[in-house]
């Protein structure tokens, strides 16, 4: 079990909050932001990109993992997701949808891999990949 230190989740909760900004969301005016932490240290930040056929919108975790796998990247310890409506002041905890748990379980230890959920810097709830998608289908489960 890697244990993430304080500065590290730090880094990554601020990195979610900058990419929030560059969420493209002309139809639900929900932002999201995250940062996701590769073994060796780097950070690949996504957004929400929505379309006009909303079917075919890419939710900012998905974004940061293509960006990462499309980069070599195969080892990750943990993504911090962060979303609001555009007009709110506050943050308030944002979970990741379904398929975002799924495409997170393609790729990362459901034991290991952890998920924070921050308001603030300060304030972040956190998970195991495991906790938020228990008894997935893996590889494995085709054995
Ligand atoms: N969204 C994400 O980016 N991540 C999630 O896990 C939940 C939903 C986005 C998709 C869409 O652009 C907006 O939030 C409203 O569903």
């Amino acid at each position: 079990m890697h244990a993430l230190k304080a500065e590290q989740k730090k880094e990554l909760i601020r990195s979610a909050f900058l990419a929030q900004k560059r969420a493209y969301t002309p139809y639900s005016g929900f932002q999201v932001g995250a940062a996701l932490l590769t073994r060796d240290g780097k950070i690949y930040e996504g957004c929400n990109i929505e379309n006009a056929s909303f079917g075919a919108t890419n939710c900012a975790e998905r974004t940061a993992f293509f960006r990462a796998v499309y980069e070599g990247e195969r080892d990750f310890l943990a993504i911090a997701i962060v979303g609001k409506p555009e007009r709110a002041q506050e943050f308030q905890y944002c979970a990741p949808c379904g398929i975002c748990r799924q495409v997170m379980a393609e790729f990362c230890s459901p034991k290991e891999f952890q998920i924070l959920l921050p308001r603030s810097e300060e304030d972040y709830k956190e998970y195991t990949l495991e906790e938020l998608l228990p008894l997935s289908f893996t590889e494995d489960s085709m054995k």
